[in-house]
């Protein structure tokens, strides 16, 4: 036995409970559900948030936070994977899910909010030693003291391909999109680099709420007396809610004489119904109506003519979200839930038509964060036949001399051109309309006939819209 003298031991420190911070843990539940069980952050988050504010701990600036959370990671999931994973020693798919969860909700605080760099890990610390445990707390801790070493720009020096040697991924990165949606994006916007940044930086934008006054149930005026409400830039019918607020409360949107709804879609149906037809004008079709934005908007246009409109959607469920969108419409109106590719209606009945078919929603990022990093390219394939089948029922169901509408919510050009070009030669007796005057004042619609929005140059979706008359 040695007689050297024991060292005293350090007093093991006194173990302490994690701080439950129900922000943070709120944002990681909803991150969790959208990896695992493929949720949208849309639809899980009001939920947990009321569910939090019934519990009485939670206020409207935590649900606030809690929404930027998790808005914030997922949109930007691309450049924080790319960070985490220089600061991590193996391949990001070997770091397990949750924690992976955890870190990117801390490199979020650390690089893409003001949060302050000591306040972020520890938070970030404490929200894994009560979700993961103390152990891999440890590990988040250690990799988050990395990323905290630089700001946003410095670490994208370092992660991102210089612009010159590969623009398409160093774009990919900085601005944390998926490199073959940047390549689809660009192909459709053409130009050079400015364009093309200046669309993926509003892509990363949270959109503002914008709603519409359903004509004759609601006027804009009424709406404008809500707070920070201010007049469409585009649509007549438009009013923004500049600091979002809660549209549900507004009580034209709670009795449905208003709803809420992007510019760019209100641009499409005033389109339509603009278009000039010749001859009669009494019956208009929404052969893919769910869940009933444009239609109730069209529903009403209809109605201020003398038309009326038969509003078709396939899934039954979102057919009856349109019977709701609907009702209380001044004219008359019918809502069906069929197949629009396998139409009941007789070929040749309508004079104006609208397919606004499923698309990829390349065009509406700004609202789905996560669903640039869902879609993959293979979906194309998936949309082609069901685009083309949805136009060409509504070519066969327009009359001669009236018109077609096509949209989507997606500009890739596989889901717009190329469908309206494949079933323009399949249709000899048709011809594109000029789009363009039929949205007054609307500046950079392009060379036409078709349009394309854009969120970086009007604000909008980036909706598509070609419209196409039976001249036969
Ligand atoms: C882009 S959404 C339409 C959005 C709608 N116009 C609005 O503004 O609220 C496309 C709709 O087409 C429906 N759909 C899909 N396949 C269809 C089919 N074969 N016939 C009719 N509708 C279909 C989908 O269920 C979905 O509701």
């Amino acid at each position: 036995m040695s007689d050297q003298p024991r060292r005293p031991r350090k007093p093991a420190k006194p173990y302490r409970r994690p701080q439950k911070d129900p922000v943070r843990i709120l944002a990681f539940d909803a991150l969790r559900a959208v990896d695992e069980r493929d949720a949208y952050a849309n639809l899980v988050l009001p939920p947990l948030l009321r569910k939090a504010r019934e519990s009485g701990d939670f206020d409207a600036r935590d649900a606030a936070l809690a929404t930027e959370l998790v808005y914030g990671t997922l949109r930007r999931q691309g450049t924080y994977d790319a960070i985490i994973a220089a600061c991590v020693d193996r391949p990001l798919r070997e770091v397990d899910p949750p924690v992976l969860d955890v870190l990117s909700l801390g490199a979020h605080q650390l690089l893409g909010t003001r949060i302050p760099t000591h306040a972020a890990v520890s938070a970030s610390v404490e929200l894994a030693r009560v979700v993961l445990g103390d152990g891999r707390a440890k590990f988040v801790n250690a990799v988050l003291r990395k990323v905290a070493q630089d700001d946003l720009d410095g670490w994208l020096e370092r992660v991102a391909p210089p612009y010159d040697e590969d623009p398409e991924d160093h774009l990919a990165v900085v601005h944390s999109h998926p490199r073959w949606v940047v390549s689809a994006l660009w192909d459709s916007l053409g130009g050079g680099r400015a364009g093309i940044e200046d669309l993926l930086r509003a892509d990363n934008e949270r959109p503002e709420v914008t709603l519409v006054a359903r004509p004759g149930r609601a006027t804009t005026g009424e709406l404008l007396g809500e707070e920070a409400a201010v007049p469409g830039r585009w649509s007549p019918y438009a009013v923004r809610l500049t600091e979002g607020g809660e549209p549900g409360a507004v009580a034209a949107v709670a009795e449905g004489r208003a709803g809420v709804q992007d510019e760019g879609s209100q641009l499409v149906a005033l389109a339509l119904a603009n278009a000039p037809v010749e001859g009669r004008d009494r019956m208009w079709l929404d052969g893919c109506a769910g869940p009933g934005g444009k239609a109730a908007l069209l529903g009403a246009l209809a109605a201020e003519r003398g038309a009326v409109l038969l509003a078709s959607e396939k899934q039954p469920h979102r057919a009856g979200l349109v019977a709701k969108a609907l009702s209380g419409n001044p004219g008359p109106y019918q809502v069906v839930a069929a197949d629009g590719t396998r139409p009941a209606w007789r070929p040749g009945s309508f004079d104006r038509v609208l397919v606004d078919v499923p698309c990829t929603g390349l065009g509406a990022l700004r609202r789905r964060p996560e669903a640039r990093w869902r879609r993959r390219p293979e979906d194309l394939d998936g949309f082609a036949p069901l685009q083309r089948g949805l136009l060409r029922t509504a070519l066969e169901s327009v009359r001669v001399g009236g018109v077609v509408g096509y949209a989507t919510c997606s500009p890739h050009l596989a889901e717009t051109r190329a469908v309206v070009a494949d079933l323009l030669k399949q249709f000899p007796d048709t011809g594109l309309v000029d789009a363009r005057p039929l949205l007054p004042g609307v500046p950079d619609l392009g060379e036409g006939p078709d349009v394309q929005l854009w969120p970086h140059l009007h604000g909008t979706d980036a909706m598509y819209l070609a419209l196409i008359r039976r001249t036969g």
